[in-house]
């Protein structure tokens, strides 16, 4: 017995020891196997006990045990320290340097400038309206009241749909307010659906059911024959579904991207954006319209600019003028002028095809380039930058 019981404390000290001196976390699992696991030195000192008399045992158990639960939290605080010490970084931080940031990403600056010139037009209580980018040549061209034989409507200058993407029909004989029925013969590309998914705008008839102000008017010659859809030349087919769906007055403007068959150089590119505008009302003049565009165009680019109007034609507008802008920055380019935009009083042949009394209802209507101006307000000299989507030109805006 007095053997059995000198052997605990030795052993117990010397497994001590080992346990705390373990230098990493697989040592310090290799030392418990080795003391107190199954086949453990220190588990065959307590299977030893069965083999003490009954008056021994109860002084020896007391001892084996508070032995095995010093081991016990001598493994337990060692295993805190060396996790600790495994969790802690091999290299020394430095808490100064800056951060890591995820880059943010911003709007695009043909963005910027539209959402500019929208709120401009806001302020003046113009309402942004919206349409389709695949139009048919009506809304386009014929209710426009460009003429058949126009240059714009050459294959050479509109994107045209593949034959078969899609038809216009003419009206079911008969029906009520000679709406054109628009179907498509090809089911996939049913961009006849498209066109007619246009929401009506907020504040036109058209909406919860009621029959839109279209529905009420002739047929004006719309879906004679099948004819192709194209992608959209101009914004000013928006003027015409504005006005197809609401009765005057309209004060409208139509930010949009637009199409032609141009080859991209420093100042053309086959896709660009427009911004339409539509006013519509009783009494509406020039002098309304020029107030207007000189508004605008000193709320985006400054106080210094100045605006003249040339004359010139378009088929939608009677007179039409373009527009010449000047500021210091078109000085600084060598320029007097830069022209700018198209615009004039909106012809009675329009008024007639989307059924506004002409005798009654005056207006004026406007399209510019968007690109013109974020180019010339940002400095930049070539159009295919803002469609090249180069993260280090755009970022810097
Ligand atoms: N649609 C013309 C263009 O793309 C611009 C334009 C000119 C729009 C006169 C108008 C307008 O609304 O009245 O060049």
């Amino acid at each position: 017995m007095a053997g059995f019981l000198d052997q605990i404390e030795p052993l117990k000290q010397t497994a001590l020891a080992e346990l705390r001196a373990a230098p990493d976390l697989a040592a310090l699992e290799q030392a418990k196997g080795a003391w107190t696991g199954p086949h453990g030195k220190f588990t065959a000192l307590m299977k030893q006990l069965g083999s003490l008399s009954k008056e021994e045992k109860p002084a020896a158990g007391k001892l084996i045990n508070a032995a095995k639960m010093e081991l016990e939290a001598a493994l337990v605080s060692r295993r805190e320290e060396l996790e600790l010490k495994a969790a802690l970084p091999k290299e020394p931080a430095d808490f100064t340097l800056p951060g890591r940031r995820r880059a943010l990403g911003k709007l695009h600056p043909l963005t910027q400038v539209t959402d500019d010139i929208v709120r401009a037009f806001r302020k003046i209580g113009f309402a942004v309206a919206d349409g389709p980018e695949i139009e048919d040549e009506y809304h386009c061209f014929d209710a426009l009241n460009t003429p058949a034989d126009h240059p714009a409507r050459d294959s050479q200058d509109t994107f045209y749909l593949a034959p078969g993407t899609g038809t216009v029909s003419p009206p079911p004989a008969g029906a009520a307010g000679g709406r054109s029925e628009i179907s498509p013969d090809h089911p996939t590309h049913d961009f006849a659906k498209t066109l007619g998914a246009f929401p009506p705008l907020p504040g036109g008839r058209g909406e919860g059911g009621l029959p839109t102000f279209h529905d009420q008017l002739p047929v004006h010659g719309r879906g004679q024959g099948a004819k192709p859809f194209l992608l959209r030349t101009h914004t000013s087919s928006v003027q015409i579904r504005v006005m197809e769906k609401q009765p005057p007055p309209v004060r409208i403007i139509v930010p949009g991207r637009v199409y032609r068959r141009d080859n991209a150089d420093a100042t053309h590119n086959p896709t660009f954006q427009q911004i339409e505008g539509l006013y519509v009302d009783k009494n509406v003049t020039v002098g309304d319209l020029k107030g207007t565009v000189e508004f605008v165009f000193r709320e985006l680019m400054g106080s210094d600019v100045k605006i003249r109007f040339r004359p010139h034609y378009f088929s939608y507008t009677e007179p039409s003028y373009e527009i010449d802008f000047t500021n210091a920055l078109v000085k600084k380019m060598g320029k007097d002028w830069l022209e700018i935009a198209g615009c004039g009083m909106v012809h009675p042949q329009v008024f007639e095809t989307v059924g506004y009394d002409p005798a009654v209802w005056t207006g004026w209507a406007f399209g510019f380039g968007i690109e013109r101006i974020a180019m010339l307000r940002y400095g930049i000299n070539d159009i295919r930058l803002f469609y090249e989507n180069d993260v280090r030109f755009l970022k810097q805006f």
